[in-house]
């Protein structure tokens, strides 16, 4: 049964800005009276003005009906008071980032809302247990986060602190929904689900780019090519701000009590020292400025390969052989007891399980190995990272070039790192999401939900484990870990129990 808000409930906004604004105009949309409170004095009355003009383009555009538009436009108003918000069964709080400040706003609205009336906070980065307990009533506070813009992003982590009535967070669960966003549930921890989870898709392209495993392009084009992703993550962290990306990245780190597997990085404290903040600076990992040219990822070059033998049945193998197919390139096909996916010119060629090309060749005692990376749909990808080991004779890297290359891959040589770059940060976004779901912050489907709807990833992390085998997912992780002897690669333990019994994220 629905226990989502009547429409005929007063909603109050207090903090007319980026996330205010869009709050009212989803709760107006939805049919709620909104009333709006900043502040700032005018700053309520011009965002309602703003968000009728909003509303009157969407009809425009046709998006919603002339009637609609106008009705939603009367449904706002502003309030020269936060007294004015008394009549309200819900207010969400979307003022500046400041846990005194929540506090105290919410100590105000205690005296003056009803006793049923529900109170929200649209924080990012506070404790939704900490702004609560200021209230005599720490029952009726949830969070509820909303994505920017506010409008348009689908997704709303629901977060319950300490003190959170589970009826409140399924009312504003049940709520959201009915506003048509997709809710999750969330427990009050750092970063909640999206901001947590995210930390890897940043970092470990830094790092990738720190080692000098490639050029910001490569990898950016890597992550949309052959990841799937919408935005590589050097012209996403560009897009956000590196300000803005850094002070997430610092306060969930810090929030964890230094957990190494947040560590903040170097290269961004030097930009934003820099003041590069990105495109809105005019630089930062890309140079925005007047003029300025886009580098390219780089591609190699290799001759069509003499003799192709693929080996297995693996994803890899299944879609290069019938890649080479449509390109009519010749192959064999023969049984391989080692694992590899292909041999090339007498290359032998693995997709990568967290080891370097390096470090396969001295396990198998040959020295011409060759690795390459995994694709979100090796059927469909337009790139691919590959290294070769140090060992391997002149000539090899062509070779997988030159495979690549004939089954419509652009080949994309990368320095033999461990993991390479898609397989390395997806095994590390679902080790994240996985360790999400083991300390109890929320569950598989959630994660894998807001990955998809707050960050706009091809596919959850905890499916895309699966996807791929949790046990080789947990083998990649193992491998970087023991490469890099940092704890920040230690597996979850959600993912090892799967990787022992033979289960998926989602069983
Ligand atoms: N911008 C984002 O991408 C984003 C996303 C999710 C959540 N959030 C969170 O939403 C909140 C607001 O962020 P924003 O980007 O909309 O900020 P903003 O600066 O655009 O707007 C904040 C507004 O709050 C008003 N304000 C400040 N203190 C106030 C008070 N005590 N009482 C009433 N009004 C007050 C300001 O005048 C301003 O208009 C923050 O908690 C932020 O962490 C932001």
């Amino acid at each position: 049964m629905m226990a989502a808000l009547d429409t005929a409930v007063a909603v109050g906004v207090v903090g007319a800005g980026a996330m205010g604004g869009g709050i009212a105009q989803v709760a107006a949309a939805a049919g709620h009276p909104v009333v709006l409170f900043d502040a700032r004095e005018g700053a309520a009355e011009q965002a309602v003005t703003k968000l009728r003009g909003v509303f009157a383009t969407l009809a425009a555009k046709g998006r919603m009906s002339a009637e609609a538009a106008e009705a939603a436009g009367s449904r706002l108003s502003a309030a020269a008071t936060l007294a004015a918000l008394a009549p309200a069964g819900l207010v969400v709080e979307a003022v500046v980032e400041d846990l005194a400040v929540k506090q105290g706003l919410f100590r105000d609205l205690e005296a003056l809302v009803a006793d049923g009336a529900i109170l929200a906070t649209n924080t990012s980065s506070l404790s939704v247990t900490a702004i609560g307990a200021a209230l005599a009533r720490p029952g009726r506070l949830a969070g509820l986060h909303f994505f920017n813009p506010a409008p348009l992003m689908p997704l709303v982590e629901v977060v319950s602190g300490l003190g959170t009535d589970a009826a409140v967070a399924e009312t504003l669960f049940d709520t959201a929904k009915a506003w048509g966003k997709t809710p999750v549930h969330a427990a009050s921890t750092p970063g909640f689900i999206v901001n947590r989870v995210a930390r890897p898709y940043y970092a470990e392209a830094i790092r990738l780019l720190e080692e000098g495993a490639a050029d910001s392009a490569t990898i950016d084009a890597l992550f949309r090519e052959a990841g799937g992703f919408r935005m590589g993550p050097f012209e996403l962290m560009d897009m956000i701000g590196h300000d803005v990306n850094f002070a997430v990245t610092r306060s969930v780190w810090s929030a964890f009590f230094h957990d190494p597997r947040f560590t903040p990085s170097l290269t961004q404290q030097e930009l934003v020292a820099a003041g590069f903040l990105g495109r809105k600076s005019g630089r930062g990992f890309y140079d925005y400025r007047e003029g300025a040219a886009r580098p390219a990822a780089r591609t190699a070059d290799g001759p069509a390969p003499a003799r192709i033998t693929l080996h297995g049945t693996c994803a890899m193998a299944a879609s290069l052989a019938a890649r080479l197919d449509a390109q009519g390139v010749a192959f064999a096909r023969a049984d391989a007891d080692d694992g590899r996916v292909a041999t090339v010119d007498g290359v032998a060629v693995f997709v990568t399980d967290g080891r370097t090309a390096a470090e396969r060749a001295v396990a198998l005692g040959t020295p011409a190995v060759a690795v390459v990376d995994t694709a979100f749909d090796p059927a469909t990808a337009g790139r691919l990272a590959f290294a070769t080991a140090h060992s391997c004779p002149a000539g090899g890297g062509e070779a997988v070039a030159g495979l690549l290359a004939a089954a419509g891959i652009a080949p994309t040589p990368v320095a033999d790192s461990p993991g390479l770059v898609v397989m390395r940060t997806v095994a590390m976004l679902a080790n994240e999401a996985a360790d999400a779901v083991h300390r109890g912050v929320c569950a598989a489907s959630s994660a894998d939900t807001a990955m998809r709807l707050g960050t706009n990833y091809p596919r959850g992390p905890l499916a895309w484990a699966d996807a791929l085998g949790v046990a080789t997912v947990a083998e990649v992780l193992g491998n970087l870990a023991a490469f890099y002897g940092e704890d920040r690669y230690r597996l979850s333990p959600f993912l090892r129990l799967r990787a022992i019994t033979g289960r998926g994220c989602h069983d």
